[in-house]
């Protein structure tokens, strides 16, 4: 299975950065011109700066993604932006349900599952996000949470060639601390067990691991079993830094 290396920059970036970013982008893929025929390179930036940054990265084999879509078709839904906008601005994937979502805007499970299943109908990939908190995990409790998350958000449209799940610790994300190899390990483990139960051909649905991977880090992270690429938050902003975890 190709390793997907998405970078998910959040709100952060304007149009000055686009454009020391491409430029830097393009310089460190010229160094290992195979890269993009050995990994999926996905970047999910504010929406609407992805049309800029196609166009300047339009010779490169760079895929671009939504960081959130809504699970409406279109309509009086004043701030929103529906899946088919982001199919019409280039976009081939989306992230659902990621943990500041789910935090700061109050998603649910089922919420979440209806956004993938708008995304699905516009030939979109959905990236759907899961992940325990700190608290849940020392209470032992990631396996039944994560096990909801997914039997709750991945909707009935759902297939391997349309769903990627990101595994990502909340109690990691933009916190320096990453879960061990171990931890990594068992829960890719059952996520892909969980995954056997609910879709078909599950043994083809990429896991994404994210939460703090860093040059430094990756090697150890995408050797692991069941680990088919990485969802990286502060990392991405850096051509440099995003690329190296790519090369890893
Ligand atoms: P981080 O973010 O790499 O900055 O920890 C990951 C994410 O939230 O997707």
């Amino acid at each position: 299975m190709k390793n997907l290396i998405a970078g998910n920059w959040k709100m952060n970036g304007d149009r000055a950065m686009i454009e020391s970013f491409t430029h830097d982008l393009k310089s460190e893929l010229a160094k290992t011109p195979d890269l993009t025929g050995e990994r999926d390179l996905l970047l999910c930036v504010p929406h609407l700066y992805v049309s800029e940054l196609a166009s300047q990265l339009s010779s490169l084999s760079v895929t671009y993604g939504g960081q959130d879509c809504s699970a409406h078709e279109k309509g009086a839904y004043t701030g929103e932006v529906s899946a088919s906008m982001l199919r019409d601005i280039g976009c081939s994937y989306v992230i659902v349900g990621h943990s500041e979502r789910r935090a700061y805007h109050g998603e649910s499970n089922t919420h979440i599952a209806e956004k993938a299943e708008a995304a699905h109908t516009q030939n979109l990939t959905t990236i759907i996000c899961v992940g325990e908190t700190e608290q849940q995990r020392e209470m032992a409790q990631e396996e039944h949470v994560v096990g909801e998350q997914l039997m709750q958000a991945i909707p009935t449209t759902a297939t391997a060639e349309n769903t990627i799940i990101a595994y990502e610790p909340v109690w990691a994300i933009g916190t320096g601390k990453t879960a061990t190899p171990e931890d990594v390990s068992k829960m890719h483990d059952f996520i892909r067990e969980k995954l056997q139960e609910h879709v078909a051909q599950a043994e083809k649905i990429r896991i994404l691991y994210g939460g703090s991977v860093k040059p430094e880090n990756a090697s150890d992270l995408l050797a692991i079993d069941n680990v088919n690429g990485a969802l990286i938050g502060g990392a991405s902003l850096k051509a440099e830094q995003f690329i190296a975890i790519a090369r890893s």
